[in-house]
């Protein structure tokens, strides 16, 4: 199920390296720390596909508004996400949670679960290298952000805090 989301995923973002090496990596880390914790099968899939298409709204995002800005993808992300879910044969439950995840991703007070707080954690991870942000503000998202055990040593680890 995983390869045939990452499958569409590629597909989706044909020939945007990378945003389709962004979700992977996200992905990577999603699927690090989530075996690492104690969760159901069932949330570890709502992670690793939310994980695969976090970011999926952006391509429209930019079509419709012209800009990238995190609530323009959180709007058009869910309805990509549930079409490309829904083809490769994903249960509806599993479908509403991680439309959810992908509609509310970059609103950090509405995380209400380790499937959230896990694909936080992951793109954060990503997205601090991703845009070389400095050591104070590095600090301050692993006091602000960071929950999980494996998350804390996988930011320590990295980044050297
Ligand atoms: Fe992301």
């Amino acid at each position: 199920m995983i390869s045939k989301a990452l499958e569409s995923l590629i597909d989706y973002n044909q020939q945007d390296v990378r945003r389709i090496n962004h979700a992977i990596k996200v992905y990577g880390f999603a699927k690090t720390i989530s075996g690492k914790e104690s969760v159901t099968e069932e949330i570890r899939t709502v992670i690793e596909l939310a994980a695969v298409l976090h970011d999926i709204g952006i391509k429209e995002a930019e079509r419709k508004y012209n800009s990238s800005a995190g609530k323009y993808q959180e709007i058009e992300g869910p309805p990509i996400a549930e079409r490309i879910l829904k083809k490769i044969g994903m249960e509806q439950t599993i479908i509403n949670r991680v439309c959810y995840l992908i509609g509310n991703h970059h609103s950090y007070s509405k995380i209400d679960g380790i499937d959230f707080q896990i694909l936080i954690e992951a793109d954060f991870i990503v997205n601090i290298d991703e845009d070389s942000l400095d050591i104070i503000s590095i600090k301050s998202i692993k006091e602000k952000y960071f929950k999980t055990d494996t998350g804390n040593k996988i930011i320590e680890a990295m980044y050297g805090i």
